[in-house]
């Protein structure tokens, strides 16, 4: 297993450019199954999870091809199986996306359970409880979800908890349902409305995405389309965040600022300086930063993906601070890790009280989510001396070539292959 290696202290220069979103590629592959015409994706970024969809895909008959700088054609002419099996789903969650387009398509679909994960428990009971409202007949059977519908209906769909996923999941079955759908509390990240842009490029009736009520009449059929993915607005965060630990003066490239204008704002606050251009940002380290409270929402608030590289950051500022998350029950697991390196952190219950700022130091250290290794990373251009990030395929799941682009900016990082 490949591990990192970073020497911190070395400030950040120079241009890093962002790739497109995993989260909106995630659903827009799986698009590609509500029509037999060929879909292509650009902006794709070749990260793990992108590969591991791509196998879910190819496991359902449909054609995937993964071509240089980006791009990936897929042509799901006839499905030869509507089955996405525990081998892949238990790699990645996400698969359960399969579930909407399928069921629209082919009138039933066997997805396997994804259980528990490193984030939390994390059930799929609101994508169920949707499908069944538009007529579906769903059953768990020996770890997985069967459903059937000879076509599904339009429905009114209230979701209880804001879910993403589910928001994108149950908008993809409702393009080709008979009648409307209307989903009320809907997710309004920007990967939603990412989605729904495609699909419409597609052919589907889609209105209100990126709010939180969005109404979808059902088509009959759907035809190819060619879709550009937004850029990635975790990754850009994420940058931002390493100027300010590491030091320095970057410009992230190839971003789109409106789609974390809570991140930014956030960010500001601890005195960050960021320039924005309308697809890039200038950031400036400050000599001091400074803590601020943070709670993570759904957007357009504070981001859980954003919120272990916030910790960092907190470990980094003058005085203390609250990180609160309210997304996910289990999310603190880089806290541990965090500690080793000599951050004063304490939980209780979904709230962490950071005090600054710690002397970090290097340290053998290894996550189990990719959020929490990229908060290693963080730590480790902050820290004095070696670290070690061991299991860097949390890391390959969804940042493109991290060390590189990182290195690229002039820090002290390398892979180490075994
Ligand atoms: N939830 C339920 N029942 C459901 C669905 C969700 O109780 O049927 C709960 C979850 O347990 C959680 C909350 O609702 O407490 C929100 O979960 P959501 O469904 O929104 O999460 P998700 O769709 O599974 C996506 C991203 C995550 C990101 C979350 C929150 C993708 C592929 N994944 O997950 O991304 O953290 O939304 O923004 O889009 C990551 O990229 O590192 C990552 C984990």
């Amino acid at each position: 297993m490949d591990k990192i290696r970073i020497v911190g202290g070395k400030p950040l220069e120079g241009t890093v450019r962002i790739s497109g979103a995993k989260n909106a590629s995630l659903p827009d592959v799986c698009a590609a199954l509500l029509t037999d015409e060929p879909i292509v994706l650009d902006n794709v970024p070749e990260v793990r999870d992108i590969r591991t969809m791509g196998r879910v895909l190819s496991q359902l008959g449909c054609d995937v091809a993964f071509r240089t700088g980006g791009s990936v054609e897929l042509r799901a002419g006839t499905l030869n199986s509507v089955e996405a099996t525990y081998d892949l789903v238990k790699t990645m969650r996400a698969s359960v996306l399969v579930l909407g387009p399928l069921l629209a398509r082919e009138g039933r679909a066997r997805v396997s359970l994804p259980g528990g994960c490193a984030i939390g428990a994390r059930p799929i009971d609101l994508h169920l409880t949707a499908l069944e409202k538009m007529g579906a007949e769903v059953s768990v059977e020996r770890g997985y979800v069967e459903a059937r519908a000879p076509r599904l209906r339009g429905a009114e769909i209230h979701f209880n908890t804001v879910t993403v996923t589910g928001t994108e999941n149950i908008m993809m079955a409702a393009t080709r349902a008979d009648g409307v759908t209307v989903l009320h509390n809907a997710a309004c990240e920007p990967e939603v409305s990412d989605l729904a842009d495609m699909l419409t490029a597609m052919g589907a009736q889609i209105e209100g995405a990126g709010t939180p009520t969005i109404r979808i009449t059902g088509v009959d059929r759907l035809k190819g389309a060619r879709h550009r993915v937004i850029p990635d607005r975790i990754e850009t965060g994420t940058y931002v965040v390493a100027c300010a630990v590491a030091g320095g003066d970057i410009e992230v490239q190839q971003c789109h600022p409106e789609h974390l204008r809570s991140t930014i704002e956030k960010l500001r606050e601890t005195g960050i300086r960021i320039e924005e251009g309308p697809n890039n940002l200038r950031v400036r380290a400050p000599r001091q930063i400074k803590a601020a409270d943070v709670t993570t929402l759904p957007h357009p608030g504070f981001p859980t993906d954003m919120q272990a590289q916030y910790m960092v950051l907190m470990s980094q500022a003058n005085g203390a601070c609250r990180v609160t998350e309210s997304i996910f029950e289990n999310r603190f697991m880089h806290v541990a890790e965090l500690q080793r390196m000599g951050a004063d952190v304490r939980v209780d219950g979904r709230t962490a009280f950071v005090r600054g700022p710690s002397a970090l130091s290097g340290a053998q250290v290894m996550a189990t989510d990719l959020r929490a290794s990229a908060c290693l990373v963080l730590a480790g251009l902050a820290a004095e001396g070696e670290t070690i990030v061991d299991r860097v395929y949390h890391l390959d799941r969804g940042y493109y070539r991290i060390d590189e682009k990182l290195r690229g900016l002039g820090a002290d990082i390398e892979r180490l292959e075994t």
